[in-house]
């Protein structure tokens, strides 16, 4: 029996937060979204605003719509306004020790019956449940980038997670009109162990002059019918997210096709995140993305 979902708390308003508390606000939910400071919390909520206005002026929302979503969503920088949640989120960077900081002080603050789950790319649930009071209530919750567009959410059952967390969860995702598929608590989950093991091997065959940044991108484009090639995805996704999930894919499996290739470990060197930064694969600075030429 799922329980009975009416105020989630995001923590994180970045990349994935902020779609995920836009998401959630749209499905009807009161949202908690929650950020270390002002100035970080202000750019996700801007970036919520910026995509309702859009929704507007393209038709597909009401102004009425469109203010009653962003009514529902409370910003906030501190844990304590989490404390009536009856789901919490996590999707602050991937990182597990912050993570596992930030686990310990919402346990003690949010109501015990609440059902807490992390938006992780490739870490293993398990560690973050077990560091809370409640593991049988502790899910994984895996959107994708952007939450409000991509249809799936991996919904991860870790070895102590409970049948009523899990049913909750699973019937969270469903309810903001996901399509939520369960999978188990093995790094990488089902998407990121096939997409990962892609993007890197895209930056590979680069490093190996098969084809240019953009030849290689516009190949899988046409090749394979997918909506952005393989190198603008890795920019999308943000390359030092890419690296993190790679390296916690290497370090539990151990095998070649998780290992970060050089060129990417260079570009993360230099700062250059991708889409986030203004620079990765292309530069964003122009009016259409052209080909890093420090690549
Ligand atoms: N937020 C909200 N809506 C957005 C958006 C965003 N950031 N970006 C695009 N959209 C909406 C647009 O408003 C538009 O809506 P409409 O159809 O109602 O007008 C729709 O999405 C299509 O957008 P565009 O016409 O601007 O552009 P595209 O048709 O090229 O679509 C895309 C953009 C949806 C991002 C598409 O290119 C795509 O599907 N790319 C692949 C994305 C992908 O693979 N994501 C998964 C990454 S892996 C991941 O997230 C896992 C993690 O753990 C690493």
């Amino acid at each position: 029996m799922a329980q009975q979902i009416e105020k989630v708390g995001v923590l994180g308003a970045g990349l994935m937060g902020h779609g995920i508390a836009q998401v959630a606000a749209q499905a009807g939910y009161e949202v908690v979204l929650r950020e270390v400071d002002e100035a970080t919390l202000a750019k996700g909520v801007g970036k919520i605003e910026k995509q309702l206005a859009r929704a507007v002026e393209k038709g597909k929302s009401s102004q009425q719509d469109a203010d009653a979503v962003r009514g529902r969503i409370k910003e906030t920088i501190h844990y304590r306004d989490l404390a009536d949640c009856d789901l919490v989120i996590e999707a602050i960077t991937e990182n597990l020790a912050l993570k596992l900081e930030m686990w310990k002080e919402i346990d003690e603050i949010v109501k015990p019956e609440a059902v807490f789950a992390t938006n992780t790319s490739s870490l293993a649930v398990i560690d973050q449940a077990a560091v809370t009071g409640r593991p049988g209530q502790f899910v994984g919750l895996h959107y994708f980038n952007p939450a409000q567009v991509m249809k799936l959410v991996e919904v991860v059952r870790c070895v102590t997670t409970g049948d009523e967390a899990f049913d909750t969860a699973l019937e969270f995702a469903r309810s903001e009109g996901k399509l939520a598929i369960p999978t188990k608590d093995k790094a990488g989950f089902i998407v990121n162990r096939l997409l990962v093991p892609y993007m890197l091997d895209a930056i590979r065959a680069y490093e190996e002059g098969v084809g240019s940044v953009g030849e290689i991108d516009e190949a899988m484009k046409a090749g394979a019918g997918h909506p952005m090639g393989p190198l603008t995805l890795a920019d999308f996704v943000g390359l030092d997210t890419l690296g993190s999930i790679c390296d916690v894919l290497f370090e539990e499996f151990r095998e070649r096709r998780f290992a970060r290739p050089p060129l990417l470990r260079k570009i993360l060197s230099a700062g250059w995140f991708g889409r986030k930064t203004g620079i990765g694969f292309y530069d964003y600075s122009g009016e259409s993305p052209v080909e890093n030429p420090g690549i």
